[in-house]
């Protein structure tokens, strides 16, 4: 499927998409099932994290003075919550010392509007690098509530990364983010009637906690 947004990053690697298939698997168990979350959350932080700026610094050997590197902002990383809970692991084995913010944003079943509950970010936030962590981008109105939030926070530099995409969701977050990169492990066919991601891996909050 080709998909006409400049700013989306469908990523390519062999071992994403034999994990994503034991994601989708529906005898997969939550144990499992957060094990190669957390596995494909580590490859999507190495891809987007290439993109930082460092900065030279002074380092120490044991023998000698040397120059070394630093990065230039620091790192947030945006969960929502619940099933961005689960990428948080995988992103700090990455970015250990990244800070991490939350956001409480529930879909409605009947309508499928996002409905928030909790926000939680740092107070520099504005300065940082954000990586706003949800892995299902469906309807895209739970991702797209959350980067107006972090906007109003004054969030400059943000991507978006997320392990399903349904072209409907990436749609609407091209309208109305067209400055937020997507970077994602899977492009799915499209939405059901009830707005989940076909063929997908269900619902990912469930599948994480055990909730079914
Ligand atoms: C899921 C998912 C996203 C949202 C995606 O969360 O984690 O936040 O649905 O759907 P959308 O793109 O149509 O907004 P859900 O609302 O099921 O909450 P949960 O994580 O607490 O289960
Ligand atoms: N939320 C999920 O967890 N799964 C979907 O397929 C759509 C929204």
């Amino acid at each position: 499927m080709k998909i006409n947004h400049k700013n989306f990053f469908l990523n390519n690697h062999p071992l994403v998409k034999k994990d994503i298939t034991i994601l989708r698997n529906k005898e997969t168990n939550p144990e499992v099932f957060r094990a190669v979350v957390k596995r494909i959350s580590l490859i999507l932080a190495v891809e987007i994290s290439k993109e930082y700026q460092v900065s030279k610094t002074e380092v120490e050997t044991p023998l000698e003075k040397t120059s070394g590197y630093q990065l230039k902002q620091n790192v947030v990383l945006v969960p929502v919550l619940r099933a961005g809970l689960g990428m948080v692991s995988g992103f700090l084995e990455v970015i250990p010392d990244a800070k991490v913010g939350h956001i409480g944003l529930q879909r409605n079943e009947e309508t499928l509007e996002p409905v928030e509950y909790y926000y939680k970010t740092p107070k520099d936030i504005n300065h940082s690098q954000v990586i706003l962590l949800d892995p299902m981008l469906a309807t895209g109105g739970s991702s797209s509530e959350a980067l107006k939030y972090l906007k109003r926070r004054g969030v400059k530099k943000c991507v978006f990364a997320c392990l399903v995409a349904a072209p409907e969701g990436i749609k609407k977050i091209a309208i109305d983010h067209p400055d937020i990169p997507i970077y994602c492990a899977a492009l799915d066919r499209k939405l059901n009637e009830r707005g989940y991601i076909l063929p997908g891996l269900g619902d990912a909050g469930d599948r994480t906690f055990g909730t079914l």
